[in-house]
């Protein structure tokens, strides 16, 4: 397959670039060349649409796709009027299964070809999210949420048997297709008991699986996290002792560090996931971006819907810009965390995240605004600021078109 469009690239975190008019071309799922010209006839004409790469979304919890914009004064209120009830509705397969392809096809209508998931506590929906996303053919690293402990006794996990259903669905899942990973998901210190974290940080480092939980979002999660685990002296430091931390773990929202917990994660190379709508919605504080980028942390955006309100990374774009006070975001820096920062996160840069050739083809076309008018940084700007103007047109994973 040949495509003639216009290409927009993230480079580095600074940088982007706009090639008009290219022919790309793609076989077996990768792209196989970028050319100014072709000697084929036979080639689809998207001369006035703008390609991006796929958008990368680093934290998000499929089962609360429906409880979009329940409005709650703190994280800890919305977890239990809302979210835990929620997620308990996916005990029935049908409504597992509708809520999980809503999920997946709202996704990629918004451009996002790859998502990292949470899912209810519940293994049977967990199996079902995974075998949407294997039929509907979108990328995506999932994992069963873990909680025993600290939580309402509907949800509540037995230590034991909470792990074992992980490890069933990794050993079923984990890399079954090009496309698919299982995370362990242990959903926070507050609901785990020393010993789940324990198991899941040792199995995963011997299994080189990724872990993803939440860390320090809410100042009243800390305080009771720290009071829970007062051998610690950080936040951070409890994920450390039971061996959640490293390269394949990614964190979410990471708000109210100090600069020790920061210490850790550099030293660790763990990843962070940043979710400034949610922020903004639950209003739990503000991202030191500034602080982590310089201490050379990879963290890339993401959507964490239901605190986030949208799966747009448009919208998670422009929000990373509106919530920094002091810092100033640029387009490009924000399309960089939504693209090849997400990929990086992943350690999946070599395949996924921007247009090159060898990667493989998760590719969204967009209308033009108007092609003519927009530099580079002027069309990620509208692009950004005005998302709800932006018309997706298609999008494809691996060379294969979902819409
Ligand atoms: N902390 C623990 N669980 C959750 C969750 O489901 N959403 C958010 N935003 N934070 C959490
Ligand atoms: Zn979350």
């Amino acid at each position: 397959m040949i495509i003639k469009t216009n290409i927009l690239n993230p480079v580095s975190q600074q940088k982007a670039e706009f090639i008009p008019e290219v022919f790309i071309s793609i076989s077996r799922g990768k792209i196989s060349s970028i050319s100014k010209a072709t000697l084929s006839h036979d080639f689809i004409d998207h001369s006035d649409l703008i390609c991006i790469p796929g958008f990368i979304d680093t934290h998000v919890h499929l089962s609360q796709f429906y409880i979009r914009g329940s409005h709650s004064p703190t994280l800890l209120h919305w977890l239990n009027t809302y979210t835990f009830i929620e997620e308990f509705r996916s005990k029935e397969p049908d409504f597992a299964r509708k809520v999980a392809q809503d999920f997946f096809r709202d996704s990629i209508k918004k451009g996002t070809t790859t998502s990292v998931i949470y899912t209810a506590p519940l293994k049977q929906a967990c199996d079902i999210a995974f075998e949407v996303a294997q039929n509907l053919g979108v990328r995506a690293v999932i994992g069963k949420t873990m909680m025993d402990s600290g939580c309402p006794d509907f949800l509540k996990e037995n230590t034991n048997t909470s792990f074992k259903e992980s490890v069933e669905l990794f050993e079923k899942w984990n890399k079954k297709t090009d496309l698919l990973e299982y995370v362990f998901s242990p959903r926070f210190a507050l609901t785990s008991s020393a010993e789940l974290m324990q198991l899941i940080g040792d199995f995963a480092k011997a299994n080189d699986a990724f872990i993803q939980t939440h860390l320090s979002e809410n100042h009243e999660e800390i305080k009771t996290t720290l009071q829970l685990f007062p051998d610690c002296e950080s936040y951070t430091a409890i994920y450390r002792k039971y061996n959640l931390l490293g390269p394949k773990t990614i964190l979410g929202h990471v708000l109210h560090v100090d600069d020790n917990e920061i210490d850790i994660l550099r030293e660790t190379k763990s990843k962070v996931a940043h979710c400034p709508d949610s922020n903004f919605f639950l209003k739990s504080g503000m991202f030191p971006l500034k602080r982590l980028q310089e201490a050379g942390i990879d963290l890339a955006l993401a959507s964490d819907v239901a605190g986030g309100t949208s799966l747009s990374m448009l919208n998670v774009m422009k929000m990373c810009s509106f919530r920094q006070n002091d810092y100033v975001v640029s387009p490009q820096e924000a399309f960089y965390y939504a693209t090849l920062g997400g990929a990086k996160v992943l350690g999946k840069e070599d395949i996924i995240g921007s247009i090159e050739e060898g990667k493989d083809a998760d590719l969204v076309f967009i209308k033009n605004p108007d092609q003519n008018k927009y530099n580079c940084s002027e069309l990620l700007s509208k692009l950004i600021y005005v998302n709800e103007e932006v018309e997706i047109i298609s999008a494809m994973v691996a060379g294969r078109k979902m819409f």
